[in-house]
């Protein structure tokens, strides 16, 4: 059972977007929007803004965007039911009791059972690990040097000897086989039937950003194997879309953040006051893991482990941060193995003197490609120096190639001329230019999209939820199928069904989003820049983005016909027409923009 959407409404309707967030945030008026510092990533000048005619918040630096019940989610951690009823006590508004039936229960979603189930694990370790029975992980945690402080802080836990005890815990509470094997915490087999994953490990629960429980990792207390037991990839753990600690880093404020390999690395440095380090899943980087790091940050600093491996795993991630725009550097703990034993053995002072030191990413880079050439050998160098020359060349704009072959220029002891010209006649020749290589899926082919057609239709709702005055007009051109990507789509029916109820209302369009990341992505759609001052550009602008949409939605829709479908052929061809004259005769807007 949930609130009804008019309840939810008329509770948005009763917090006045700029009033809560001026709660947390000292907001200043410029023109139509107010202005302050984002509280959801680091920055000196403000580009968080808030909207009193949208009542929604948008950061131009970090993408973090919402509503009033979203702000509350993601700024106190709240689900959206817990942001409903703060903001209800905040108003005044009585709330009905929401009793769950067993049945009702059933029927939730299995994702929110799936996170419930796992919650409840993770009390039931915590509280194993206190009791009489934990003392062995206690003991060994205390052993690692982990203050009782950070055990609390990362709610580590404890599973014991017998491994039956939380298929026990959670069958009292009602919970269906069913639903427990696909959570990931047990195996199974015909002799024993169900039991536990996890047992006689020290537990470390596995957090989203929003400090939803969504896996765990276990420790052998010694020195058996496997050392990590993790749980597996489940509806609601994705291991290459999450970072073990971001839900407390990403508060840090820190100026960067730290990305490393394990979980005990991630607690230590964050009991010795780094607490914007973060780690992959027991797997290498993935490129969305990049681009959840860069809605964060704009630099991130690599500290993994300083063996053969974690090299190789450094020299494959810096690519991948490359590519979301994250400024890249590495860590060297040599002769420490990881920063869990540096932090051990030199303490914290020691520590922030390599972050200090942190090596620029390409000159690692540069750094390690050395090791293949014998550089005492002339032809040897000379290949490494035509290499290096033609990993230069990459670097588009000019300003940043010449600092980087002055770079390379000083730490190898070549004349700076010698290398400029070197790099001047390899890019005359086209030879050497190695493209940097594109990851087969994920971000980049977002970003490519994103330059055309999702562009203009992005503008066009930036336009109809910022002067809804323009829908009657919009209307004649524009139709929601002429939004051709899904969540547009998804987004300009609900607008246009909005406006035809009377009213176009893009804060309660969000409250029906439940995906924290989908929010986001819709916020981002109301809130693309229109950088015009006259009517007349605007006018021109507009219209400039309806020619384009239409041209974009019927390139689309011709291209998906079905050969025997008259009507759609039909239309594709008036379209067409309708367009040809648009364009010939410009399109008649009379629109004032107040
Ligand atoms: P490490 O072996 O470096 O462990 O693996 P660690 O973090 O330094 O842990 P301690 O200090 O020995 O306790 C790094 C990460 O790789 C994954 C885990 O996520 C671990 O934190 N891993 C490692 C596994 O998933 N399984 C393993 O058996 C080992
Ligand atoms: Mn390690």
């Amino acid at each position: 059972m949930r609130y009804s959407d008019d309840l939810i409404e008329e509770i948005r309707l009763k917090n006045d977007i700029i009033d809560v967030i001026g709660g947390y945030v000292q907001l200043k008026r410029k023109g139509s929007s107010y202005f302050g510092l984002c509280p959801f990533h680091n920055e000196k000048t403000p580009s968080f803004s808030v909207s009193p005619s949208k009542q929604m918040y948008y950061c131009f630096g970090c993408g973090a965007g919402g509503n009033v019940f979203t702000f509350l989610m993601e700024y106190e951690n709240f689900t959206f039911p817990e942001a409903v009823k703060s903001l209800a006590e905040r108003a005044g508004v009585k709330l009905p009791d929401l009793e769950y039936s067993k049945e009702e229960k059933r029927k939730a979603d299995q994702r929110s059972r799936l996170l419930q189930i796992n919650k409840e694990a993770a009390k039931y370790y915590y509280v194993l690990l206190r009791d009489h029975k934990g003392c062995q992980g206690l003991e060994y945690l205390k052993k690692r040097g982990l203050s009782d402080e950070t055990i609390q802080r990362f709610g580590l836990g404890y599973s014991d000897k017998f491994g039956g005890g939380l298929y026990k815990f959670l069958k009292q509470r009602g919970y269906p086989d069913e639903d427990l094997r696909e959570s990931g915490l047990f195996n199974s087999d015909e002799r024993h039937g169900m039991y536990d994953k996890f047992w006689n490990r020290v537990i470390f629960p596995i957090m989203d950003v929003n400090n939803k429980v969504i896996g765990f990792g276990g420790r052998v207390m010694g020195d058996g194997k496997p050392k990590y037991l993790n749980s597996p990839e489940t509806k609601i753990f994705d291991k290459s879309r999450n970072l073990y600690g971001l839900n407390a880093a990403r508060l840090s404020r820190k100026k960067n953040l730290i990305i490393c390999e394990g979980y005990m690395d991630v607690i230590s440095m964050h009991q010795a006051g780094f607490n914007h380090a973060v780690a992959s899943l027991g797997t290498a980087l993935t490129s969305p893991q990049a681009s959840l790091l860069k809605r964060y940050t704009d630099e991130v600093l690599i500290i993994y482990d300083s063996d053969e491996a974690g090299t190789k795993a450094a020299l494959r991630a810096i690519p991948l941060l490359k590519e979301v725009g994250l400024s890249t550097k590495v860590v060297n703990l040599k002769p420490h193995k990881d920063p869990d034993e540096f932090i051990k053995s030199e303490g914290s002072k020691a520590f922030e003197a390599r972050l200090e030191k942190a090596e620029n990413s390409f000159l690692f880079e540069v750094r390690m490609a050395e090791r293949d050439y014998d550089m005492n050998d002339p032809q040897g160098k000379t290949d490494f120096l035509h290499y290096v020359a033609g990993r230069l060349l990459n670097f588009e704009d000019e300003i940043e190639r010449n600092n980087y072959i002055e770079s390379v220029a000083r730490v190898y002891h070549i004349e700076l001329a010698t290398l400029s010209k070197l790099v001047g006649k390899l890019a005359l020749k086209g030879a050497g230019i190695i493209k940097t290589k594109k990851p087969k899926s994920g971000i980049h082919s977002d970003r490519e999209k994103e330059s055309g057609t999702d562009k203009a239709q992005k503008l066009m709702l930036t336009w109809i939820t910022s002067y809804p005055d323009i829908m009657e007009q919009i209307t004649d051109y524009i139709s929601p199928d002429d939004f051709t990507t899904d969540l547009y789509h998804k987004v300009a029916v609900m607008i246009f069904e909005q406006y035809h109820e009377g009213e176009i209302n893009p804060a309660r369009l969000l409250s029906r989003f439940d995906d924290s990341d989908e929010t986001r992505k819709v916020t981002a759609l109301f809130n693309a820049v229109i950088p015009l001052n006259s009517d007349a550009e605007k006018m021109q602008a507009l219209s400039d983005v309806i020619c384009n949409m239409k041209e974009h939605s019927i390139n689309y829709r011709s291209s998906r016909l079905d050969p025997t479908d008259m009507q759609g052929l039909q239309e594709v061809m008036r379209d067409k027409k309708a367009l040809e004259q648009w364009k010939e005769n410009g399109i008649r807007l009379h629109i004032s923009f107040d």
